[in-house]
């Protein structure tokens, strides 16, 4: 099994609608594969129809109680796509987790009895650098960091990598950047160009050839249940989830 996390620490750059669409789009490739909620906000288990009265047990019982995982994972409305629930319980991850021995590797450990149960697993982080998106960074095999192409996102990318080194530096071996995700790429804007080529530029392959347009359907899509490709299989944003898909496979050469 590989672990994917999509991380970013700052908000509302696409980390849930990457980690639900990818993978959705690795389960359209054939592909066995879990999605593990770690946003308190739930984002991830509610855009898959999952209801608020359904998100527990789920990470937060697995991660802070030692609840068995396989009693926490169930099925989503996508056939083949399984989820381990957020729920708010995660608020209280860091304050509970500082108190533990070996506190960076709690979720590492509790994916071990599933680990060959599917090809895949993708990780959803909260949008904060605080110990469950290090216990993410430390459980993965890659990690995935979306930026939308604007001034202080290309700030923050520089932050966000020199910080996941130095977290990486403290535990050992961590995930290795897999790749930078353009999203919410907005055209009408002069900026996004520019920022978008100054980012391939700097990074080069490192930058996903595929990149996530602002797209309506993929705003919409989760009020409804559902991935980009249950909802609108012939739109933009499902073309361009199952292009990154494509390359997620050819990356990792699974
Ligand atoms: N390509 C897109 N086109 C249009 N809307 C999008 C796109 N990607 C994401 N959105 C919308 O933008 C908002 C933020 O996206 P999302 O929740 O995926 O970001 P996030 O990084 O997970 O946020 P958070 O940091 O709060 O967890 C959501 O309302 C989502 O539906
Ligand atoms: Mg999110």
């Amino acid at each position: 099994m590989k672990i994917i996390a999509l991380v970013n620490n700052k908000g509302g750059v696409g980390k849930t609608t990457s980690a639900v669409n990818l993978a959705a789009g690795l389960v359209a490739a054939g592909r066995r594969v879990l999605l593990a909620d770690l946003d308190a906000q739930g984002s991830a288990s509610l855009s898959l129809g999952l209801t608020r009265a359904d998100l527990s047990p789920g990470s937060a019982e697995v991660i802070l109680d030692g609840h068995p995982i396989r009693e926490a994972i169930r099925p989503t409305s996508v056939k083949g796509l399984d989820i381990l629930p957020g729920s708010m319980a995660l608020a209280s991850a860091d304050l509970v987790l500082s108190a533990v021995a070996g506190r960076e590797v709690v979720l590492k450990d509790a994916l071990t009895p599933i680990r060959g149960d599917y090809d895949f697993t993708v990780l959803d982080c909260p949008p904060s650098l605080g110990l469950l998106t290090v216990n993410a960074l430390t459980a993965a095999d890659f990690f995935i960091v979306p930026v939308t192409p604007d001034y202080l996102s290309l700030e923050g990318l520089v932050n966000l990598l020199d910080a996941v080194e130095r977290i990486k530096k403290g535990i050992g071996k961590a995930a290795g950047l897999l790749g930078i995700l353009l999203t919410l790429a907005d055209y009408r804007l002069n900026v996004t160009e520019e920022i978008g080529q100054m980012i391939r530029g700097y990074y080069g392959r490192l930058v996903f050839k595929a990149e996530i347009r602002g797209n309506v359907r993929l705003k919409e899509a989760p009020s409804f249940g559902k991935t980009i490709f249950d909802y609108d299989n012939g739109s933009a944003g499902a073309e361009a989830y199952r292009q990154l898909t494509k390359e997620v496979l050819k990356r990792i050469n699974k």
